[in-house]
């Protein structure tokens, strides 16, 4: 609270682009002279910075609302004030309806107008009126966010390349919410790489809704991008997500097997086994074509290890399209995967079906489904003992003369040694698994691995 600076509490919800997105209002505010404040406490501006992508995600927001019109009450007794704001996809999808549920609310901003922070806040301080802003102007945002960081945050950054979706599966607000696709010019993108890189960053996870439908404004590909930022001095890992199997095109699948900087872990959301099921989620792929796209990736890198997303219980799914789902993990055979059960998004169209699946079907399916990617995951961890593995270390480990770092796989990996680690590539000989993580033991500096797998 005012002892003085301003300062801003940004809490986030959700995925991975909204935490880029929280970083990158916190640095617009920066030059309003507001500091970053520990908890909503201390804060003279609350911005929550909402997901829409689970169930019951707007009645969670209006329920921390009342916590913070509390603390707003609790303010203004005091004499004092407290600025609230929502922002990301509950504010573009609820709109007005936040200023008229929740009335303590000042601000209501979508996610892509989040350079107009400083105009909006201004605009309420000399008004008094609440603010609602919900349009869609990308490439304007990305122009106007700060794009200098503050102090290093660590080695490993996420930076979001490309926003929205046009493909518009029958079950996801994202199309809504986010609008349809843009890809941010490759300069800009590059420029920022190149100034993390200096600040001590190493890996880079190139974020985007459809990252592998990322187009520069001259036609530039997601793999002539990635080819691009490999370039990059400095920077020794480069990742991506979340990509559709629809925009897998042969460059990219390529580009894994040639790249040694790409690293060998690939996202790529199936989210059913059925092809009944795939049509109605309009995901304009089948089981066979997955499955088809798979092989060609492993074909070009043998050792990539396969991420997912799976809905269990779409409307009218019956136990034999699950099978199917389960069939599906079975060929595949995953390193790691989130598992969801269907939840209706209002407004759209499988929200508006009559066949829903009951709760307790739903819960039945995801139980099985998780057990059979849980054991998945331990076979790809265990498969991992007594090799030496190329580790980017990134951290101290909760223990006392621990380091934590990740694999090239993604998976967590920790090992003896000290904070001289942090930043750099090291070998680590996998001696124990556990089912989320590995323990190593160091072995010295050592290249990314290339294409081969040992
Ligand atoms: N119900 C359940 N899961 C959903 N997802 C998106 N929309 C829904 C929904 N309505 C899941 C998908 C997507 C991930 C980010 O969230 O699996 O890939
Ligand atoms: Fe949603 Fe489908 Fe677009 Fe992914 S591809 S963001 S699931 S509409």
């Amino acid at each position: 609270m005012s002892d003085g600076a301003k300062k801003v509490f940004v809490k986030t919800y959700g995925c991975q682009m909204n935490a880029y997105d929280s970083e990158r209002m916190r640095e617009t505010l920066a030059p309003l002279g507001y500091g970053e404040a520990a908890s909503a406490e201390e804060a003279d501006l609350v911005i929550l910075n909402t997901c829409h992508i689970r169930e019951k995600a707007a009645e969670k927001v209006y329920s921390e609302l009342g916590k913070i019109k509390r603390l707003k009450n609790a303010r203004s007794a005091g004499g004092q004030s407290l600025t609230i704001a929502v922002a990301g996809c509950v504010a573009q999808a609820e709109g007005e309806e936040i200023i008229r549920r929740a009335p303590a609310v000042d601000l209501v901003i979508g996610p892509q107008t989040y350079h107009r922070l400083p105009d909006l806040l201004s605009r309420h301080a000399e008004t008094g009126l609440s603010v609602v802003e919900t349009e869609f102007p990308a490439e304007e945002k990305f122009r106007g966010l700060a794009t200098r960081r503050p102090a290093p945050r660590g080695v490993s950054a996420f930076v979001t390349v490309q926003e929205g979706c046009d493909k518009f599966c029958s079950f996801c607000v994202v199309p809504y919410t986010r609008g349809s696709e843009f890809s941010r010019p490759e300069e800009q993108i590059e420029r920022e790489l190149r100034e993390l890189a200096q600040s001590g960053v190493r890996e880079v996870t190139l974020l985007g809704q459809n990252v592998n439908a990322y187009r520069g404004p001259a036609g530039l590909s997601l793999a002539g991008l990635i080819a691009r930022l490999s370039r990059i001095d400095g920077l020794t890992r480069l990742r991506y997500m979340t990509s559709h199997p629809r925009d897998m095109d042969e460059e990219l699948i390529a580009a894994h097997g040639e790249n040694a900087k790409l690293m060998p872990f690939l996202h790529l959301p199936v989210q059913a086994g059925s092809d009944r099921i795939l049509k109605q989620m309009n995901r304009g792929h089948s089981a066979a074509d997955y499955l088809g796209l798979v092989a060609k990736i492993r074909a070009a890198r043998s050792d990539i290890a396969m991420s997912g997303d799976f809905i269990v219980g779409f409307p009218g799914e019956t136990e034999e399209d699950f099978r199917a789902t389960l069939d599906i993990v079975d060929a595949v055979g995953y390193a790691s995967a989130f598992s969801f059960k269907y939840s209706p998004r209002p407004g759209t169209p499988a929200a508006e079906r009559d066949d829903q699946v009951p709760e307790e079907v739903k819960t039945e399916r995801l139980q099985r489904l998780q057990a059979l990617l849980q054991s998945q995951q331990q076979a790809f961890n265990r498969s991992c003992l007594g090799r030496s593995l190329p580790v980017l270390v990134e951290k101290r480990g909760q223990q006392e003369g621990q380091m934590a770092g990740r694999s090239p796989y993604l998976q967590p990996v920790h090992m003896r040694g000290g904070p001289d680690l942090i930043g750099r590539v090291v070998e680590a000989k996998i001696m124990a698994v556990g089912s989320n993580s590995l323990s190593g033991h160091y072995g010295g500096d050592m290249a990314d691995s290339g294409v081969s797998a040992t």
